[in-house]
């Protein structure tokens, strides 16, 4: 009786653990480094803002929309939460935690380091997402 309950608790705590990491592993965390990193460039200007619309109808619309609501062509076969770029939750990062998204990528989103090579053209696009709030 005794070994039953001892593998119990054994179960117990492994559930707990893989629901714990699980939980863990669903928010997109940002190294530090990133969340305060500053924008090199410069959003008041409207050829570097034409950049960034053009590579977000590009390359982001597909799937997130063409105002970022989560609702474009390919969202459908999507797993993962593509958010609402109109909403404060996204608006509410930070340049850098944005920039950092569109870098690395996770799941079904594409890292975006080689498909936009430059790291101002994917600033531009920061830039450009900001002009999606709500
Ligand atoms: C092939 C489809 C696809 C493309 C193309 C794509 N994304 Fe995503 N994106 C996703 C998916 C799926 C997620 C959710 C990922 C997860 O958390 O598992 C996501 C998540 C995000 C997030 C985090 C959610 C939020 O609201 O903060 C940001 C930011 C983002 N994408 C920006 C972009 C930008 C900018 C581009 C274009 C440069 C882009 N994505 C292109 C599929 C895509």
């Amino acid at each position: 009786m005794k070994t039953v309950k001892y593998f119990m608790i054994i179960g117990i705590i492994a559930i707990g653990a893989l629901s714990f990491t699980l939980a863990i592993q669903d928010e997109w965390v940002v190294p530090a480094k990133y969340k305060t990193m500053k924008n090199p460039t410069d959003a008041k200007d409207s050829e570097n803002m034409a950049i960034g619309k053009s590579l977000y109808a590009k390359q982001c619309s597909s799937c997130h929309g063409k105002k970022g609501w989560g609702d474009g062509s390919k969202a459908k076969e999507m797993k993962g939460d593509l958010g609402d770029f109109s909403s404060n939750t996204t608006q509410k990062a930070t340049d850098g935690e944005l920039y950092y998204k569109i870098t690395t990528g996770r799941n079904d989103m594409p890292a975006f380091d080689k498909k936009i090579a430059s790291e101002d053209d994917r600033w531009l696009v920061v830039n450009y997402m900001r002009t999606l709030a709500k």
